[in-house]
């Protein structure tokens, strides 16, 4: 096996197709893996996050084609729409790879090297169904099986004309005959089974771990490897003629990315530093091409599998009602428009239980937006900063640690004692890769907050403070209410900048803070009596406007 280090958290989306822009589906992978990579930053691990594109293959040729351009000047009118897409929704990528890239025909013609000297790859003719828009090879057993539940199921498997339907996506297959190239899969099954067996948490969730694993018991066929019928891949170089399947292609980036088959040491030792990655999310529906294709592929050029495969579900929008009320609304710029990034990327990682299908809808997306990111956190921070400009003119108070302890004795700080264990609870669940969870524990603090404000009142600790009589006592009690306020916001921004980086960014501006997007020791920060006293508070507009479904 390849040596490899393990100082790195590298993690990555899939890598999109080009024949189609930026939508929910993608923009959901993309922005579940972007939480885990900005957490992971910010709890001080060495994080690389890559994703791209998938450039190559018969479907991107043939929409060139369409479109009377060659296929390179297709896919570069395409890539910036992604780049721009996702550094509208705060995608903080450290590399963006393109197939197309020479870094990675390099690679991906070596690895197809490196997989012919161990004897993995052959040639032979290929015949049978291909799905062009999935660009996935189904065997006649996988049709017959299909044919037989679909039939059970009173569900169409063939078209009126008689063409056979491809059971992921409903749509005609194409029957295909080619000299291709081949990879001894079947050559896999016990090793892919032992390393399921010995890494139980490589596939996640465990749902789809069972799928996989009785998929490969079943038996595995080899794996056509290449094509002939067009030319629009990675040339093979011991095959002229000869361009990679597109997925094995597409695969590939994921080690291309960080330096494999370069030349440079440089990138060498990236290679060795960053593989094998941690986390690969995916969609439930790219899931065997990534925990089985993939890491037999690995295991053929002698390099180790990666750690984890996270697949998400599947967003279902009751279509119509979105579509229905704003023509466009489906698209996520538009949807992050209406809510705020920060309220769009809230809501797909709040609200849509990770690794189950979803339903959405724009009804619910203003509900939870209104309910917590309104009421809840956005109204905290605006009673908070609010008050602190009312009645200490805007600067964080400063309380003699005496006094603190006094007041804390007399009547408890129940924001102080939630906070305590927060990170314990937190960093659990984002380890977990249980975004709703871990949410959920920083919520607990915002109601607990909004609750501690009606508890004390500071309204009336500040008339008595302006009366004479018994003053300096209220005053004090004021000063320990608003400092338990605004410490809880911080930690709260800090919790939730994974989630919301721009909102958490702007909260700790308004505190007077630095950047908390540098935060690396998450742990240290979020303990309490972090935030200096004496800072200067910002009011600001509210951060999260309400909204009224009628208005949209
Ligand atoms: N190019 C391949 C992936 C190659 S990775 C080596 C591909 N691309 S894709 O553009 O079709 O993107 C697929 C991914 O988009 C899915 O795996 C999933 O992550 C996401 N989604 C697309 N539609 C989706 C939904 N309706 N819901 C949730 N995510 C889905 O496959």
């Amino acid at each position: 096996m390849a040596e490899t280090g393990a100082s790195s958290y590298y993690l990555t989306t899939p890598i999109y197709y080009v024949n189609g822009l930026p939508h929910l589906g993608t923009a959901y992978t993309t922005i579940v893996s972007d939480a885990l990579a900005r957490f992971e930053r910010m709890d001080g691990r060495d994080t690389w996050f890559l994703t791209g594109l998938d450039e190559h293959g018969q479907k991107v040729a043939q929409a060139a084609q369409a479109a009377g351009v060659t296929p390179q000047e297709w896919v570069d009118g395409i890539a910036p729409q992604f780049v721009d897409a996702w550094q509208a929704l705060d995608i903080s990528n450290d590399d963006f790879i393109r197939t197309t890239e020479q870094r990675h025909v390099q690679g991906v013609q070596r690895f197809f090297e490196e997989m012919r000297a161990n004897g993995y790859i052959y040639q032979d003719t290929y015949e049978g169904f291909y799905c062009l828009p999935d660009e996935t090879f189904f065997t006649d057993e996988q049709l017959a099986e299909f044919a037989e539940s679909a039939a059970a199921e009173g569900r169409p498997h063939a078209a009126e004309d008689g063409a056979k339907l491809c059971p992921d996506c409903g749509r005609p297959l194409s029957f295909i005959q080619e000299d291709n190239l081949f990879f001894r899969l079947s050559a896999f099954q016990d090793r892919l089974l032992a390393y399921y067996e010995e890494n139980p948490d490589f596939i996640c969730p465990p749902i789809r771990r069972n799928e996989v694993v009785s998929f490969v018991k079943g038996g595995l066929k080899d794996l056509s490897v290449s094509r002939t019928a067009f030319d629009w891949g990675v040339p093979i170089p011991f095959a002229p003629g000869h361009v990679s399947y597109v997925w094995v292609d597409a695969l590939i980036n994921y080690i291309t990315a960080v330096g494999y088959g370069s030349d440079d040491p440089a990138k060498q030792a990236e290679f060795a530093r960053r593989w094998p990655c941690q986390v690969h999310f995916v969609g439930k529906d790219i899931i065997r091409f990534h925990c089985v294709i993939w890491p037999a592929m690995l295991m053929a050029a002698g390099i180790e599998p990666p750690r984890k495969v996270f697949a998400h579900g599947f967003l279902l929008t009751k279509g119509e009602k979105m579509s229905k009320s704003r023509g466009n609304a489906t698209s996520p710029l538009e949807l992050a428009r209406i809510f705020s990034v920060d309220g769009y990327r809230y809501y797909f990682l709040t609200d849509v239980q990770l690794g189950a299908d979803g339903a959405i809808s724009l009804e619910r997306m203003v509900q939870v937006y209104n309910a917590d990111l309104a009421n809840s956190w956005g109204n905290l921070c605006s009673r908070a900063f609010n008050m602190t400009s009312k009645y200490t003119g805007g600067v964080v108070p400063d309380l003699w640690e005496k006094t603190v302890t006094a007041l804390t004795r007399e009547r408890g700080n129940p924001l102080a004692e939630l906070a305590e264990g927060l990170y314990e609870r937190y960093a659990r669940a984002m380890n977990a890769i249980d975004y709703s969870g871990a949410l959920a524990a920083v919520m607990e603090l915002c109601d607990r907050a909004n609750l501690y404000v009606e508890e004390s009142a500071p309204w009336n600790l500040a008339k008595a403070a302006a009366a004479e009589a018994g003053g300096a006592d209220a005053a004090d009690r004021l000063a320990f209410v608003l400092y338990n306020l605004l410490e809880s916001i911080r930690i709260m921004a800090l919790c939730f900048a994974p989630v919301m980086p721009a909102s958490s960014a702007e909260v700790f501006r308004r505190l007077g803070l630095g950047e908390v997007s540098c935060v690396d020791d998450l742990e240290g920060a979020l303990r309490w009596g972090g935030l200096p006293a004496g800072n200067r508070v910002t009011v600001g507009e509210p951060l999260f406007p309400r909204l009224k479904e009628d208005e949209l």
